[in-house]
């Protein structure tokens, strides 16, 4: 909002388009107009670009056309013309080989889309894991006025009496129902108890972790984290955000002045705070990556370091989103880190971020917790390094288990996830507890696309003996909604050489999160004569966009965007022909 001065309004950039006498503005004008547009719309309205991820393969983004009804309604009532746009979308439970490897297309397709059209500011329409992050890059590099707005949560799942969390329970499930424990009646009557209404997954998993940080970030108006997808208040924020973006475009905020460096500390913080997932690593890198933000890896450790839990959230903790919203959201969680963040951080709205949060209310104890009375004193995500991961690992202590926190064990090692699922329950497999899983071949390039597997299931006959945890190490990611002991996103990954390509069964790894090491015990002789013998492995895909991935994908410290798409390339375009 304004302080009360008048607010010089800058051109319009959609004036390149529609402000011309000629035959361009001719052009650009009358097919627009078979949609009905009078001559009126065309002279100095702002033109707003609504970037839709609906997609009926896409469920949890299934109701977005619905949400950008509402934006429309207020973008009309501002005074501008909204402007709804397909820019690819991210199914995250339908997308082969794995959503991740589309990341970075979609987010070129959503630069591309904003930049080659007659669009003044954005607002970005997401919701599944991927969407957000890919739609947020994208838009970084053209800069213009934009706001995210979710899709929100799912209603909170329920079987049998009790909550059940979208992911985290299909394990547990999917368990079950092998070991004949419950009748494929009751399977199915989970699943749909688990899915009750639209919106993204209930849990604290990627999507939810996104839509609050992006909030803590200052690109959304509040509430934005926690309200239901089928909450009417969503609605309500759909159309504050249409109002909103016009004034922004008026005010000419762009991007770049939201999300600057206090935006991503302010990010690792909230992070931490909610038990967010270990996906928003790679996600923020990225975007840092697109606007030239200086974030790096080890400003996740450094910033995070002493912030605590205060959600109960599954997969780690007791509750859904539904019970987080009730309990008031993000504005709740930031009042309580009041003094952690930097409430002086810009935000879409205009004012800073600590004038959103300022007068919030905490309802109850259980769900968000009182700053005096954390779950867990320290929730930071730990990034380890050593002669295994010498560009950095992360793993997240809250989700482990304290007594493997410092762990030295044998290496059982798996080249690639095929050769897991193949052996991981082989009665002639040498693996115990103290075992340390190592599993190859699934960072951005070996897989490619970095799939979520780090969170390998443990062998069989271990569960049988009722242990829960082990520790496991990987190139790969984990699902937001998963937990557990687990070293992820090791670089350099194994398909480029790095030193996880040369572990072997039976060598000693030694963890220690607090010293933050992660060591293979061989001898760099050793290593070297390994190094010696070992060649890449053959890429998975030779032609269309998994080549072009393959070839340009930068390592998960970098986030894992294609080293031609970092930076920005504003939204000039120069050349134009009919
Ligand atoms: Fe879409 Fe979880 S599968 S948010």
């Amino acid at each position: 909002m304004s302080d009360g001065r008048p607010v010089p309004t800058p051109a319009l950039r959609s004036a390149r388009w529609y402000g011309k006498d000629d035959r361009d503005g001719f052009i650009h004008r009358s097919w627009m107009k078979s949609d009905g547009y009078p001559d009126d719309l065309f002279a100095g309205r702002p033109m707003i670009g609504i970037c839709s991820s609906a997609s009926d393969l896409t469920p949890c983004n299934s109701h977005l056309d619905d949400l950008a009804e509402h934006v429309e309604r207020g973008v009309w009532e501002a005074g501008g013309v909204p402007l709804v746009f397909p820019a690819m979308s991210l199914g995250e439970t339908q997308m082969l080989p794995t959503a991740m490897l589309f990341r970075n297309l979609m987010s070129m397709a959503v630069e591309e889309s904003i930049r080659g059209n007659p669009i003044d500011g954005v607002v970005l329409l997401g919701g599944c894991d991927k969407n957000t992050p890919a739609q947020l890059m994208g838009a970084a590099s053209v800069d213009l006025p934009t706001i995210v707005l979710s899709g929100g949560p799912k209603l909170d799942g329920w079987y049998q009496g009790r909550a059940i969390g979208s992911g985290t329970d299909v394990w547990r499930l999917s368990e079950a129902m092998r070991a004949g424990d419950i009748t494929r009646e009751e399977f199915l009557a989970a699943e749909s108890g688990m899915s009750r209404s639209k919106g993204f997954c209930n849990t604290m998993g990627t999507a939810s972790t996104m839509a609050c940080l992006v909030e803590a970030m200052g690109v959304t108006l509040p509430r934005n984290g926690d309200l239901p997808a089928a909450d009417s208040r969503r609605a309500v924020l759909a159309h504050l955000t249409g109002r909103r973006i016009v004034e922004m475009v008026r005010e000419d905020v762009r991007l770049s002045r939201v999300l600057g460096p206090a935006a991503f500390a302010n990010a690792v913080r909230a992070c931490a705070a909610i038990g967010g997932s270990t996906n928003a690593v790679v996600h923020l890198l990225a975007i840092a990556g697109r606007l030239g933000v200086d974030f790096t890896l080890d400003d996740w450790d450094r910033l995070g370091r002493g912030v605590p839990l205060l959600v109960d959230l599954m997969p780690a903790g007791r509750f859904l989103m539904e019970e987080f919203s009730r309990s008031g959201g993000m504005p709740a969680v930031l009042r309580e880190l009041d003094d952690l963040i930097d409430g002086s951080a810009p935000t879409v709205s205009g004012r800073p971020l600590r004038d959103e949060y300022a007068a919030a209310m905490r309802h109850g104890d259980e769900v968000i917790r009182q700053r005096s009375a954390p779950l867990t004193p320290d929730a930071g995500l730990a990034v380890l390094r050593g002669n295994l991961a010498p560009d950095g690992a992360v793993i997240k202590p809250a989700a482990a288990s304290a007594h493997l926190l410092r762990h030295e064990g044998r290496a059982v090692v798996f080249e690639s996830i095929e050769d897991f699922k193949t052996r991981i329950d082989d009665p002639a497999l040498e693996v115990d507890a103290d075992s340390v899983l190592v599993l190859k071949g699934c960072g951005p390039r070996g897989y490619p696309g970095m799939p979520e597997v780090g969170n390998m299931p443990l062998p069989r006959r271990l569960l049988e003996r009722g242990v829960t945890d082990m520790v496991r190490i990987s190139d790969a990611r984990m699902s937001g909604t998963a937990y557990g002991t687990v070293v992820l996103h090791v670089a350099p990954e194994a398909a480029i050489g790095g030193p996880l390509a040369l572990v072997r069964s039976g060598d000693r790894i030694v963890l220690d999160v607090e010293g933050r090491e992660l060591r293979l015990d061989v001898t760099d002789d050793e290593l070297r004569r390994r190094r010696a013998a070992w060649s890449p492995p053959e890429p998975e895909y030779h032609r269309g966009y998994a080549r072009l991935y393959i070839d340009h994908v930068l390592q998960a410290d970098r986030g894992a965007d294609l080293d031609f798409l970092v930076g920005a390339g504003g939204s000039e375009v120069r050349r134009e022909s009919h």
